[in-house]
């Protein structure tokens, strides 16, 4: 077996060119790290953010960088004999980022407490691309919210690859969901199990919700439209809000203080546990979560797919094909 391996690699920051293709050294695999063959992972924003130097770029200060946070593929070699996951388990994780050896290669070397047994129902593109963003949406959703029964929750982006696992998450620990979208996919948002939807291009969606709610799971922040801003409206007195895309609105914990003090406000930080993928695989085959793909692609049509995540309009999640 030879230690090179295919591998998408990027040499300098800069617009989806960027991304071409490389024999570079396999990972090592040290201390807890097991060695997985790749099967599949997905794009996520953070992945494009970085490669065009915005994102993590300026903790990656070496060249070639492989780009891809999350993957689904076969355990090739574990650390010891006894190792949970050992040569021949089907599985999926996701990396620390930043990171400079991701999952866009033949192989990824990722400690054994960020894997999960792949889930049996989903195929190796679905399960690839599910990690990072099932992974913010159980961290809003449940870890930080802590939602259930009786709660009302408004998740902005609710079509797009966390808001579609929060929606479904939120409707499964039993929340009133409400959540935003363009027009054309209102009705995805219904069969994740929105309660009520809100077509954010046409209507204000504050003058939409007249009942006060208890959470905001705020995937867009004040980029667009005052998102961020406008939905301290809808929160009760002593609500939450969670503010997800990093350096989206800065300024949130002043407003906050100055609009109503009683409410509360979190940024949020994921990280790659292998004991919540677990749970999530459990949800998948019970047929209570399922990991919606806009488009598949090879790996060698990575850059297609970093455009698409670009635009800010897919549907759930974008899967590459690595194997
Ligand atoms: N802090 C963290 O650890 C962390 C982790 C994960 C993600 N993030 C960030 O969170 C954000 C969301 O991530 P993602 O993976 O869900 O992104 P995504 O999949 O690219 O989101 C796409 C979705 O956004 C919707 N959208 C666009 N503009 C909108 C608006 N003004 N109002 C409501 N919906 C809108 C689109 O719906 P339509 O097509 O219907 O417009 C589309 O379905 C990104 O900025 C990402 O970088 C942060």
């Amino acid at each position: 077996m030879t230690d090179l391996m295919r591998a998408c690699v990027v040499s300098e920051f800069g617009g989806s060119e960027v991304l071409q293709f490389d024999e570079v050294p396999r990972p090592y695999i040290a201390n807890s790290d097991t060695l997985v063959r790749v099967k599949a992972t997905g794009v996520n924003p953070i992945d494009v953010k970085t490669r065009s130097g915005k994102g993590v770029s300026r903790f990656i200060d070496r060249f070639p960088w492989i780009p891809g946070n999350e993957f689904a593929g076969v355990v090739e070699e574990a650390p010891y004999e006894l190792a949970p996951f050992q040569p021949g388990d089907e599985v999926f994780g996701m990396l620390l980022t930043p990171h400079y050896q991701g999952s866009c290669a033949e192989f990824v070397s990722v400690p054994f407490m960020s894997l999960a047994k792949k889930p049996k129902s989903m195929s190796w593109a679905e399960a690839g691309a599910t990690p990072l963003a099932s992974l913010t949406a159980w961290a809003g959703v449940v870890d930080a919210a802590r939602v259930h029964t009786g709660q009302r929750m408004l998740v902005h982006a609710g079509a797009g690859g966390v808001g579609h696992f929060a929606v479904q998450l939120a409707h499964f620990y039993g929340a009133h969901v409400i959540a935003t979208a363009s027009e054309s996919n209102l009705d995805f948002l219904r069969e994740l199990g929105a309660d009520e939807v809100i077509d954010y291009r046409n209507q204000r969606f504050e003058d939409v919700i007249t009942e006060p709610v208890d959470v905001v799971l705020d995937l867009i922040g004040n980029v667009a439209d005052n998102t961020g801003s406008r939905s301290l409206k809808v929160l009760r007195d002593g609500g939450l809000i969670i503010n997800v895309p990093t350096g989206s609105w800065p300024e949130m914990q002043e407003e906050v203080a100055a609009t109503n003090p009683s409410i509360r406000a979190s940024t949020l930080k994921l990280s790659p546990e292998g004991r919540i993928l677990t749970t999530i695989a459990q949800l998948a085959d019970q047929g209570d979560l399922r990991t919606h793909l806009d488009a598949t692609f090879p790996l060698q049509q990575i850059a297609e797919a970093h455009d698409l995540v670009a635009d800010g309009h897919v549907r759930g999640k974008i899967a590459i094909e690595v194997a």
